[in-house]
């Protein structure tokens, strides 16, 4: 196959490219590739996209999603990769689980998905997962997202133990004694609405904990969906002192704030929640200056009965997989704060890095992960569409720059629109 036309976000600079692709691997890029391709005028080849940040839910809760309509739903957002998240049920705490998503995957065979195995067994809290077995059954990562690991002391055995074995904890910062049961982030539109709000120090606390065990201990950690100004500051201080710690954040948390809760629309509670204008901005200028390193999704389905319930009651999360490129190309490179190669790298690259990943580049060689959108159409996001089982945004009727195309995983077409 030979993909013709296009201009390719390579190396560092968009160039128009053609690209052949043979036995699933790019076996050529040069100018005018003769023979019969696919004409792609007017849009643009970008690595594939990496979601590191996902949730699945299978097993256990396949009324919200499952391997098969969350692979979908991936190739849809343009994502060739993607790791999901252990809060399922069972928990992913052993090989067995960790094998079972592998295996799922397979059979979908849409996107590459790595599963990320949980610290402590069950999620609990009280001791390690078999982190060894769980790394041989194909585990990229360790985590206990959803909620932070309590006990200090086993936090820095799981990174110990994680660092062993090449991997590394990627951390949902939450003290829950200061949460203590805050839905929404407590300032003006908690008092407004009268929701209770927890404040920020609840993730900047556990964030400035992790860090410091990095540093203590001379090994990484990776931060989870970022949202305050002050978390940022932690890590960017953190990260001009070389610790070793890497960080992402979520669409949401720099194109909205509490604001949107005023309308008690339960699509808007998140955990971390939305915060304020001013972390708005601070997560913004952290993803300019290469504070957070990465944009994922935190792709959190449910179902509808999970949302339609008081405000208190509702889920936290956003299903995020199919509107993450357009809103994140809109807020950050219409806008005009980066470039559409950095904020390719903070969707590719980068956490391909972080995770030891192959991918996030195109050259010779490399596995044909690709994506392939059109930057210049404008669209309206309807959940009605989404091939997500979660039609859970808060995004519904916005206008948005950037359609996913085509997406392409070892050189198979596996989403055309
Ligand atoms: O909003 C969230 N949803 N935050 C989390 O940490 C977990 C996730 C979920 O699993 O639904
Ligand atoms: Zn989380
Ligand atoms: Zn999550």
């Amino acid at each position: 196959m030979i993909y013709q036309n296009a201009q390719v976000v390579i190396g560092g600079e968009i160039k128009k490219l053609d690209i052949r692709v043979e036995n699933g691997r790019i076996a050529e890029i040069a100018p005018a590739i003769k023979g019969d391709g696919l004409d792609l005028k007017g849009l643009t080849v970008l690595p594939g996209l990496i979601d590191m940040h996902v949730h699945l839910r299978e097993p256990g809760f396949e009324y919200k999603e499952d391997i098969g309509s969350g692979s979908r739903a991936a190739v849809k957002g343009g994502f060739t990769q993607i790791c999901c998240m252990p809060n399922t049920k069972p928990v992913a705490d052993n090989k067995v689980v960790i094998s079972y998503i592998k295996n799922r995957a397979e059979e979908v065979n849409l996107c590459r998905v790595h599963p990320v195995g949980a610290i402590t067994a069950g999620q609990e809290g009280k001791e390690l997962a078999a982190i060894g077995a769980m790394k041989s059954a194909g585990a990229v990562a360790i985590s206990e997202d959803g909620k932070s690991v309590k006990d200090t002391k086993l936090m820095a055995n799981a990174i110990q133990y994680a660092a062993d074995f090449g991997l590394k904890c990627l951390c949902h910062c939450e003290d829950e004694s200061l949460v203590d049961g805050g839905v929404v982030n407590e300032g003006y539109s908690s008092t407004f609405t009268g929701l209770k709000g927890s404040i920020r120090a609840a993730e900047d606390i556990m964030i400035a904990r992790e860090i410091c065990l990095a540093e203590s201990l001379g090994l990484p950690v990776h931060i989870c969906h970022v949202s305050t100004y002050s978390g940022v500051q932690f890590i960017r201080e953190a990260k001009a002192r070389g610790v070793k710690v890497t960080a992402e954040t979520c669409p949401h948390y720099f194109t909205l704030t509490d604001e949107a809760i005023r309308s008690f629309d339960t699509n808007t509670k998140v955990n971390p929640p939305l915060r304020g204008e001013r972390d708005r901005l601070a997560v913004i200028e952290g993803l300019k200056d290469g504070t957070i390193d990465c944009i994922v999704t935190d792709h959190a389905p449910h179902h509808a009965d999970d949302k339609n319930v008081e405000y208190d009651l509702a889920a936290f999360g956003i299903s995020g997989l199919e509107t993450s490129f357009a809103l994140s190309y809109t807020a950050l490179v219409k806008s005009g704060e980066m470039t559409l190669q950095e904020l390719v790298n903070k969707m590719s690259a980068n956490p391909a890095e972080i995770l030891c990943l192959s991918g996030g580049i195109i050259e010779e060689g490399a596995p044909a992960d690709l994506t392939v959108v059109d930057l210049n159409e404008e669209w309206t996001v309807n959940p009605a569409q989404f091939v997500s089982k979660g039609k859970n945004t808060p995004f519904a009727g916005r206008k948005v720059f950037g359609r996913v195309k085509m997406t392409v995983v070892g050189g198979e077409i596996k989403y055309k629109e």
